[in-house]
């Protein structure tokens, strides 16, 4: 198995049907990049559309129907996921049951995503049933180095809307993750803007949006989520055997 081995991370393309398609273009541009790059492997982490329909699911469906790499998925809370299974009908990586959670053991670097939403929440959780799945899916490869992708961020980032909003359970979380020494990162994505924390040993990143960047709330009587100017993009994580794991902001 080779040595070396890139992850595009693209998350919270919030693809609409009535926007004159521009969230689906940033999604292409991130994937044009991402192929430039000659990346092995495209994940995106969740809330892939806006609002859970239809319309707007043929045209995500549409805007990643030629990826330059193998392309996976991860809902997030503005995802469906019945409906993900009917308009993705060819990512049969999708087990049965009702989470759509997963690893990839076919290259250098395994990753483990984990659909930990909330149907109609806003939030994520992870029950028992997901962090009992989490733990026996990371024992099955302990000396493989491992990136876990979830949607909600596992750590507090200060910001005082998105951390009600995170994920609930965040101490059973790390205490799976403290677990298995094997878990080189944790990236998520959610709050739609770069930040980095740390989950038991490993390093924690929170992918920017392809569509908006939210500014901070970290003081009472600020607007909570504020749209800003900032740079939309996407993470490009880069491994190497004898180097580990890097991970860059890619602005689009
Ligand atoms: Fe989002």
């Amino acid at each position: 198995m080779s040595s070396k081995f890139l992850l595009a991370q693209i998350s919270d393309t919030h693809v609409r049907a009535d926007d004159d398609g521009a969230a689906a273009r940033n999604l292409k541009t991130a994937l044009a990049q991402a192929g430039k790059y000659k990346v092995d492997v495209i994940l995106l982490t969740g809330d892939l559309v806006n609002d859970e329909r239809d319309d707007e699911y043929a045209v995500f469906a549409c805007a990643i129907a030629d990826p330059p790499a193998p392309l996976f998925v991860l809902p997030g809370n503005h995802d469906d996921r019945a409906r993900m299974r009917t308009w993705l009908p060819s990512h049969t990586y999708f087990p049965r049951g009702d989470f759509l959670s997963y690893a990839l053991d076919q290259f250098p670097v395994r990753i483990v995503a984990i659909d930990q939403i909330v149907p109609g929440e806003t939030h994520g959780a992870l029950t028992p049933q997901q962090a009992d799945w989490l733990d026996r899916t990371l024992a099955e490869a302990p000396d493989k180095p491992t990136i876990v992708a979830l949607h909600h961020p596992p750590f507090s980032t200060y910001d005082l809307l998105f951390d009600q909003i995170g994920l609930f359970d965040r101490d059973t979380f790390k205490s799976v993750i403290s677990r298995h020494r094997q878990v080189i990162r944790v990236i998520c994505g959610h709050h739609h803007r770069l930040a980095i924390g740390q989950v038991a040993h490993a390093p924690a990143i929170v992918a920017p949006s392809t569509s908006w960047v939210y500014g901070l709330a970290l003081n009472p009587g600020q607007d909570l989520a504020p749209k800003t100017a900032e740079q939309p993009g996407w993470m490009l994580h880069a491994w190497t055997k004898e180097g580990g794991l890097a991970s860059h902001f890619m602005g689009l």
